[in-house]
């Protein structure tokens, strides 16, 4: 017998990664060796297959140095201005992954801080996203990522902030935190530079899981996205599990009668999607 399995719609690979995938495999097709500024996305499946391929992950710049030629690939969270410069000194070609939404915050960061205002970055700052963004700034630039920073944000003197987010970042907590800056009396020009992906994403899981007896959520331990996906979807649904891969969950679906959804984080391969939809399908 068949059990009903659902999946959401914009489950796995936002466009940015989906982007980032194809140009590393165009690269990886090119025959020279291929190395990635960082992993590819936060899946260690997909890093290994890469892996099997010849492509080298490096984590900074001067290990290049030891290497031979070949292609760099900045991944879709971007990287700073430093960076850049850095690898195009190295004479390696490089392939820029990073996700134009991610190009448009470096843009803003950069125009606007020539133009001497002071830039906010809304964010987690240990995210290489973040770190990538903070480096296009010309002035100063602060990070804040949590209420109590926001709180004790003051700036005797200083009026303008432009203030930028992380793609990523939650948008209700975004607002919040834009309430207390304009309390303060601050002036400030907000550029809402959140990814529509994420929130379409998250709002489909809660929708999909409100309706199912069980909810998997596939997504590598590392990927931050696909955890908030667990959170969001165990509210829901109290047979939720988060899952890697299809052998997670192999002989250990509970027998729950109803239907079986299913959601994916966006560094999530469409195969790994495939895999776990076809086992639970038949798992009974
Ligand atoms: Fe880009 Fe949004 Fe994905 S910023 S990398 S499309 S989550």
């Amino acid at each position: 017998m068949e059990r009903e399995v659902v999946v959401t719609k914009n489950a796995g690979f936002c466009f940015g990664a989906a982007r980032a995938v194809e140009l590393l495999e165009k690269a990886a097709s090119e025959g020279k060796p291929v190395y990635t500024y960082g992993p590819i996305l936060n899946n260690d499946r997909l890093v290994e297959s890469f892996t099997k391929k010849g492509v080298k992950v490096i984590e900074d710049v001067s290990e290049l140095k030891d290497l031979p030629k070949g292609i760099v690939v900045i991944r879709s969270h971007g990287v700073s201005k430093e960076v850049y410069k850095a690898l195009d000194e190295t004479g390696n070609e490089v392939i820029d992954a990073t996700c134009p939404f991610v190009k448009r915050i470096h843009k803003i960061v950069d125009e606007r801080s020539k133009n001497g205002e002071k830039i906010v970055v809304i964010g987690n700052p240990t995210h290489p996203e973040v770190k990538g963004i903070v480096g296009w700034s010309n002035s100063e630039c602060t990070v804040i990522n949590t209420m109590e920073e926001v709180e004790k944000f003051c700036r005797a003197g200083i009026k303008d902030f432009c203030i930028v987010a992380q793609t990523t970042f939650n948008s209700n907590k975004f607002q919040e935190f834009l309430d207390i800056f304009r309390k303060k009396g601050y002036n400030i020009n907000v550029m809402n530079t959140i990814c529509d992906a994420t929130r379409i994403r998250q709002t489909e899981a809660a929708e999909l899981a409100k309706k199912s007896a069980v909810m998997l959520v596939i997504g590598d331990e590392k990927s931050s996205n696909s955890r908030k996906l667990y959170d969001i979807c165990k509210a829901d649904c109290d047979h939720t599990y988060f899952i890697q891969s299809v052998e997670d969950i192999r002989g250990q679906l509970p027998v729950t009668p109803g239907p079986i959804g299913i959601t994916a984080g966006a560094s999530t391969p469409k195969y790994i999607i495939e895999e776990v939809q076809s086992y639970v399908r038949h798992d009974f």
